[in-house]
């Protein structure tokens, strides 16, 4: 299948936005809702705080946000599809969440509001070819005592390759692929951010990351270089 054109994507997200909280129902039984949960309770957010939500999709997150930040808080969703942004306005909407933002553009091309609080991304950016850039910009642009919370799927080294195989037809809806195996969200953020907590879920097949900007920032990563530093940085 290959790794998706920004097109392809938009495309794919489009046509099962109407669906997709239908479709999560398989990460559900396996327990992504804790996982999401204790991504949230990890970034420690405060009242108030501004946090952007990259690849937000429907808005799945939008009520643990909303907890956390607050009606004097501020949500923003980033997503490149405009019907799950539909839903997650409804959604918003019908939570009566009145304090986000919603976003349309490419999270390569999307420009951070200086000083916010904290990024987050769950299920998002371990499909998107840049997701270095896009981490050193969310970094540069936090406050100092910023955080970056990743969640997603992740290529589960210690599987053997059948039970990988059944894995990836399983997700396919989501146009998973083996393509994606060397990319690796978490390493790239561990160049700008403290790790505050890293956790591997089904054994290795998901992750949660959560770092806090670093006081000094380090040098720019190459995309490139992310590939080969392998099972080494698990
Ligand atoms: C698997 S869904 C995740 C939705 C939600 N974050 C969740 O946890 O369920 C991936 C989302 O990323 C969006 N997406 C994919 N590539 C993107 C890009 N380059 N920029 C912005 N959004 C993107 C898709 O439109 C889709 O809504």
């Amino acid at each position: 299948m290959g790794v998706l054109t920004k097109d392809a994507a938009e495309r794919l997200y489009d046509r099962i936005a109407g669906v997709y909280d239908w479709l999560l129902m398989l990460f559900r039984v396996v327990g992504s809702e804790r996982w999401r949960a204790k991504l949230i309770e990890n970034l420690k957010l405060q009242k108030g705080d501004h946090v952007v939500d990259l690849c937000g999709g429907t808005g799945i997150n939008l009520p643990l946000l909303y907890r956390a930040v607050g009606a004097s808080g501020k949500i923003t969703i980033v997503d490149l599809s405009e019907n799950m942004l539909a839903r997650a306005r409804e959604y918003a909407a019908e939570e009566g969440i009145n304090n986000v933002a919603f976003v349309q553009a490419d999270v390569v091309e999307f420009i951070f509001a200086e000083g916010a609080d904290a990024v987050i991304s769950t299920f998002g950016l371990e499909m998107v070819p840049e997701y270095a850039t896009v981490i050193e910009k969310a970094s540069d642009a936090l406050s100092a005592s910023g955080r970056i919370g990743l969640m997603g799927l992740k290529h589960p080294e210690d599987w053997p390759d059948w039970l990988i195989s059944v894995g990836i037809f399983l997700t396919k809806p989501f146009a998973v692929s083996r393509d994606y195996e060397d990319f690796r969200p978490w390493i790239a953020a561990r160049s700008f951010m403290d790790e505050q907590w890293f956790k591997q879920h089904l054994a290795g097949a998901a992750y949660s990351f959560v770092g806090q900007k670093k006081a000094v920032k380090a040098r720019t990563i190459h995309q490139s270089a992310l590939a080969k530093t392998h099972s080494s940085s698990q």
